[in-house]
């Protein structure tokens, strides 16, 4: 059937009906007071939803570039940095990083298993002349749907005091609880695609006092991702440069949702939506790519049964039941399969895409589960929660 297309993908992700509506306006004038307005109204509620007080920037970017102004605003060419990588967006910092010539040290852990927070505390325990500038790692891996230990990590930054900790949150913002200030992160990048329920075409920057301090003395050459024109021109509530304005339309509605849902309460939603998608897909008999301790609010990564293919299982999905999920990454394109619960994702999206599953399996041949176990898993993790 045409038009019933439901993402369960890690972004883009659905979009409530309102935003669409409200982005399907005229645009309107971006210097003008209407939308001066509404940005400002927009950039409140951004600060609100990173628990902060300092600055949240928007940027015309995806989520990398907002990685991207991360690291060209407050880091300078030779700077020590570490770097944690576990996944394809890990391994993007990494890029990054040695595009503009840091000296990065990459902490690793295998796709799949969770950085090890100990690796940074020896490392920046054993930093006595205070020569690392900066802490830089994946919040949510979406590649493999590990969920990185970004509070205990973030107490061995601060014991360290002078590095920064710069944070990709793109599929973790507003999924799982961030306090920017309470825990003293100095930037964190995040994209509309994700939680923020718009499409993908603006970036965000959080920016901590500690970080705008570094800028001073950053040296990266920087025009357009100047986060010093952002912040100037927020102020007056506008932007340096032209902005999607109906993109912005979209975000009000958005940031008012979440707003009238309460953070904790959506936090606690993509919390269950992980929690019902694992416990189906156990009873199901598939592998998790993830352990239930390190798994990430926003994705399952899920292996298929030996027999059966995952492409396979995507494409029906697709074919039979206009349901996208997303695809492994680099080196596990074909071996995994991604569910995405990010964003406006609800409990019946969770059971209509479990028993959709199963009725792939079993077309696909796979025998070793009872069936119905998948939804009976989910309806009775979702009664007793
Ligand atoms: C964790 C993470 N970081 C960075 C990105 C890159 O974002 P973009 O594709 O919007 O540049 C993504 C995109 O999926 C992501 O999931």
């Amino acid at each position: 059937m045409d038009n019933k297309l439901m993402l369960m993908i890690p972004g883009p992700t659905p979009v409530p009906e309102a935003a669409l509506l409200a982005m399907a306006k005229h645009p309107m004038g971006h210097r003008s007071k209407e939308f001066d307005g509404i940005f400002a109204e927009c950039t409140e509620n951004l600060k609100w939803l990173h628990q902060t007080s300092s600055d949240v920037l928007s940027l015309t970017v995806s989520g990398t570039g907002a990685m991207e102004a991360g690291i060209i605003n407050f880091l300078s060419a030779g700077d020590r940095v570490l770097i944690g990588t576990n996944g394809k967006f890990g391994e993007r910092w990494a890029e990054v990083a040695e595009a503009y010539g840091l000296n990065a040290e990459i902490i690793k852990a295998e796709w799949g298993q969770p950085l090890d927070p100990e690796h940074f505390r020896e490392k920046l325990e054993a930093d006595k002349d205070k020569q690392i500038k900066a802490v830089i790692l994946t919040h949510s891996e979406t590649s493999t749907g590990v969920l990185n230990d970004l509070e205990t990590i973030n107490r061995h930054v601060k014991a360290h005091g002078e590095a920064l900790i710069m944070v990709d949150a793109v599929t973790s913002l507003g999924a799982v609880n961030i306090p920017m200030d309470a825990w003293g992160i100095d930037v964190i990048a995040s994209g509309s695609q994700k939680a923020y329920m718009i499409p993908p075409g603006l970036g965000f920057v959080a920016v901590s006092p500690k970080a705008w301090e570094a800028y001073k003395t950053a040296k990266l050459p920087r025009y357009y991702l100047d986060l010093g024109k952002y912040r100037k021109e927020a102020a007056k509530n506008t932007t340096p440069f032209t902005p999607p304005v109906n993109m912005f339309f979209g975000l009000q509605v958005t940031l008012q949702m979440m707003k009238a849902e309460g953070l904790e309460n959506v936090f606690a939603r993509h919390k269950r939506l992980m929690t019902t998608t694992r416990a189906a897909v156990k009873a199901l008999g598939l592998p998790l790519f993830a352990a239930d301790d390190a798994a990430s609010p926003a994705i399952t990564s899920v292996m298929p049964p030996e027999s059966v293919d995952a492409q396979k299982v995507r494409t029906l999905m697709r074919k039979r039941f206009d349901i996208a999920l997303a695809d492994g990454q680099d080196h596990l394109k074909g071996k995994i399969f991604r569910i995405g619960h990010l964003g406006f994702v609800g409990d019946r999206d969770i059971l209509a895409a479990i028993s959709s599953l199963e009725a792939v399996l079993r077309e696909l041949g796979h025998e070793g589960y009872t069936p119905g176990a998948g939804v009976a898993a989910a309806a009775k993790f979702l009664a007793e929660s």
